[in-house]
């Protein structure tokens, strides 16, 4: 078979798997094998995946209603972050989604610093704190916004 180019490229079933053992590697609360599943075959949800030497190293999933986008899942394996791979992505996202949407919006866990960087250099304000929104362990959630700029 063929090996894949490297690239930013829609996320394929047969790519599931893999995105679910990266993501039991990056969160505690991992997403279920459903759940991706059901994002893939959702028309309002965009799942992109970073292939790097024919692997997926990193992916993100968004989705939409009407003209407000919401990322709802992102990562990287840690063995190749800090090399702009999730800015590529969300990048990527903005791009995909600019023609329709007016603001893009996520939830992150008020301690994950890595990742209010990243939106942070990216963009996104805080908007607003959610109290214990996360579990395992509980945790409050950010709300970040970035508004795009439209035409
Ligand atoms: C958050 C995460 C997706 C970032 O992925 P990444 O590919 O390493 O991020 P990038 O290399 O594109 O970083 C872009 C910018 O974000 C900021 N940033 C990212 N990681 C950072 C860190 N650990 N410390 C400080 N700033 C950071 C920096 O400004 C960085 O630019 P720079 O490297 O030129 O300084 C990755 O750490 C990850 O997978 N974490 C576990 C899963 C997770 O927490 N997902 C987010 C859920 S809300």
């Amino acid at each position: 078979m063929m090996q894949r180019a490297d690239g930013i490229f829609p996320a394929l079933s047969c790519d599931i798997d893999r995105i679910v053992e990266i993501e039991k590697k990056c969160f505690s609360d991992a997403w279920t094998e459903n759940m991706f599943r059901s994002s893939l075959e959702d028309p309002e949800s965009i799942m992109l995946v970073r292939i790097l030497d024919g692997c997926v190293i990193g992916y993100v999933v968004a989705s939409f209603v009407l003209d407000e986008v919401n990322i709802d899942n992102i990562a990287v394996l840690p063995e190749y972050r800090r090399a702009g791979i999730a800015r590529a992505l969300l990048n990527r996202v903005e791009e995909e989604i600019r023609s329709f949407a007016n603001c893009i919006m996520l939830e992150v866990r008020e301690g994950n610093e890595s990742a209010i960087a990243l939106y942070s250099s990216l963009g996104y304000e805080r908007v607003g704190l959610r109290r214990n929104y996360y579990h395992n362990p509980t945790e409050n959630a950010i709300l970040m916004t970035k508004y795009l700029l439209s035409g």
